[in-house]
């Protein structure tokens, strides 16, 4: 997730711009850069890998730059490591295209093959530049027409964008293109400005014109114009927006941790699509092919906190799927236990951050001991991306809140792909399966949604249990594992004790604290071990317990005996994870809410643990 800005009007651009990426900051943060076509009516572009502040310094606050019109943006690299080289804004050789783009174009790899036959060459690694040169051969080919460009790009590329282009031979004006990723335009007498979210134009305008889907735009001085892909002009109107700015960041949510949950199906997908191509399994991201799974015999995967919480989950999934024997530890435990590795060992670190101290030194440990090392992790070329052998990255966008959820959900997308594909090397499934589970997992986005659908309901439950003091999570195989990031994301924002636990544990000791009212939720999907995890819930319910059950559409097992029943759509049950910790969210939050808690920045704790 990156943040791009526009200005075209009566007022030097540079400083409008810089003020609106600083309002975007929280889209991407590790280069930045604007283009503005100066008084000569030739485009000067200025970036630099670091911090906003950098760029804002050598604009000397935008004074630097004159001209009236430019785009902008704040880079969270997906496609290149944070460099100069691959900050936005990009070019064409004569520089007389410039463009910035927020989103993923998943067949640039394509796009790039066809257009260094045709003799184009590059300087970045990021899809960004090669959709530019994209729009400079199509600007071409329709007689210079920068609407036909734009059109021919938004049809030929694939994945998510939200574009904004200048043309030397097209002075003062902006034209965009947008296909799933937000992009925003505002006109006044000022002038017209564009952003991918609201904050950026907030204190210029209320009048805010969404951009829809394939949808390619012309802004000047004051006048914007919207086409569809078949040059037909569209009439729309401005919606009028009555956030403040501090609500527009959370993009009119009332925090980041509730903006996040709700990107998850958005994300999900994005990780998804970077990890299947043509209904197979792809982890070239990676370097991992199936040679390189082939000799895998044992995995060992450290993490902290949710991050080894997905661990957990991976290795029902992997040992379901693959056979092949999974170790999880906290990598706290990890790095001091000394443990034994073997020769086919593959260690999976998996991390948000990529800065966690304490999963650092696990894989640096693995390393000296000559194991093969792999990371999972959201923040591109962070500490540990850097130094694991390989690594996957999950598709999230800069995650804000200090209690983690899409990170987590895609996270589980990518353990998810690797256990599949390791699956299938390992002849463990047959292709009908492998087709299966791909199909399947295309599915969570939309059933995440619907889960999502259940706010209300779980706010009622969550206004009701704010006060009690004790809550346990229980569940049984994928569900127990489920139940662990549950119960962490319950305490860590409610600060309201509580433990996730095997539901057939249960008996062995800690039932001893279930009294009149406790709180215990049940996490039943299953199937196999449907009726036990009943029976767990018979047991605490004689003894007085509140439940509140979680289980699929259609399955009534559990719904006497619970107070209140959360109902998620079926799936694969190796997937379960996905969907059973929405309601888990959903449920944390509220009460967090509820208490009147710092939801976004609970006490005590920090979004990245980088000490041990
Ligand atoms: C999750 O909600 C917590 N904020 C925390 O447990 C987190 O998952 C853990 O600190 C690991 O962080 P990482 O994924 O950045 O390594």
């Amino acid at each position: 997730m990156c943040g791009i800005v526009g200005y075209t009007g009566k007022n030097m651009a540079a400083p409008i711009l810089l003020d609106g990426l600083a309002k975007l900051e929280y889209r991407g943060y590790d280069s930045a850069g604007v283009a503005v076509r100066n008084t000569k009516g030739k485009h000067e572009i200025v970036k630099t890998k670091g911090k906003l502040c950098k760029l804002n310094d050598m604009l000397d606050g935008g004074n630097a730059l004159s001209g009236t019109c430019g785009i902008g943006h704040t880079r969270w690299a997906t496609h290149g490591a944070p460099s100069e080289e691959n900050a936005h804004p990009h070019h064409n050789d004569d520089m007389s295209i410039v463009a910035v783009h927020n989103g993923i174009i998943e067949n640039y790899t394509d796009l790039k093959e066809k257009l260094l036959n045709k003799g184009y060459r590059f300087y970045s690694e990021t899809d960004t530049e090669i959709a530019t040169k994209i729009i400079d051969y199509y600007y071409r080919k329709w007689d210079k027409n920068p609407l036909q460009a734009l059109i021919s790009f938004t049809l030929r590329a694939r994945g998510s964008f939200a574009i904004a282009a200048m043309f030397e031979d097209y002075p003062e004006e902006i034209f965009i293109a947008r296909k799933d990723s937000p992009l925003i335009v505002g006109v006044t007498e000022d002038g017209s400005y564009l952003a991918s979210d609201v904050p950026a134009i907030l204190k210029y305008t209320r009048d805010i014109y969404y951009v829809d889907n394939l949808e390619v735009g012309r802004i000047g001085k004051g006048t914007v114009a919207f086409f569809d892909v078949d040059g037909k002009q569209r009439k729309k109107k401005p919606k009028k927006i009555d956030w403040d700015v501090e609500a527009a960041e959370k993009g009119g949510y009332a925090h980041f941790m509730l903006k996040e949950m709700h990107e998850q199906p958005a994300v999900v997908r994005d990780t998804y699509n970077a990890f299947v191509r043509n209904g197979k399994i792809d982890l070239s991201e990676g370097k991992i092919n199936d040679g390189y799974l082939k000799g895998i015999g044992r995995i060992q995967i450290a993490a902290c906190g949710s991050a080894y919480h997905v661990g957990v989950v991976a290795k029902y999934v992997i040992e379901e799927l693959a056979r092949v024997p999974v170790n999880v530890d906290v990598a706290s435990e990890f790095r001091y236990r000394n443990p034994v590795f073997g020769k086919d060992d593959l260690l999976i670190v998996i991390s948000q951050s990529g800065e966690t101290a304490d999963t650092l030194a696990a894989l640096r440990m693995a390393k000296e001991n000559g194991v093969k090392t792999l990371a999972v992790v959201n923040v591109l070329n962070s500490v540990i991306a850097r130094e694991a052998d390989k690594v996957l990255y999950t598709k999230a966008g800069p995650e804000i809140s200090v209690a983690t959820t899409k990170a987590y959900s895609t996270q589980l997308i990518v353990m998810y792909s690797f256990a599949i594909q390791l699956a299938m090397v390992k002849g463990s499934i047959n292709e009908e399966k492998y087709a299966r589970l791909i199909d399947e997992m295309s599915k969570l986005p939309e059933k995440m949604e619907k889960v999502l659908s259940e706010d209300e309901r779980i706010k009622w439950f969550a206004n009701r249990i704010m006060n009690k003091h004790d809550v346990f999570f229980i569940g049984r195989g994928i569900d127990y594992a489920a139940c662990m990031e549950g119960s962490l994301k319950f305490k860590e924002i409610s600060y309201i004790h509580s433990d996730a636990y095997a539901a057939g544990e249960l008996k062995h000791g800690t039932i001893s604290l279930i009294e009149q009212d406790t709180i215990v939720i049940g996490l039943v999907t299953q199937t196999a071990l449907a009726e036990k995890t009943k029976s767990n819930l018979e047991e605490v319910k004689t003894r007085g317990a509140c439940i509140m059950g979680v289980t699929y559409n259609g399955n009534y097992l559990i719904e006497d005996l619970s107070e209140f029943t959360v109902y998620i759509p079926s799936t694969e049950p190796c997937f379960t994870a996905s969907l059973a910790v929405i309601p888990f969210q959903l449920l944390s939050y509220y009460v967090s809410v509820a208490k009147g808690n710092d939801v976004d920045m609970p006490r005590n704790l920090a979004k990245c643990v980088s000490v041990e």
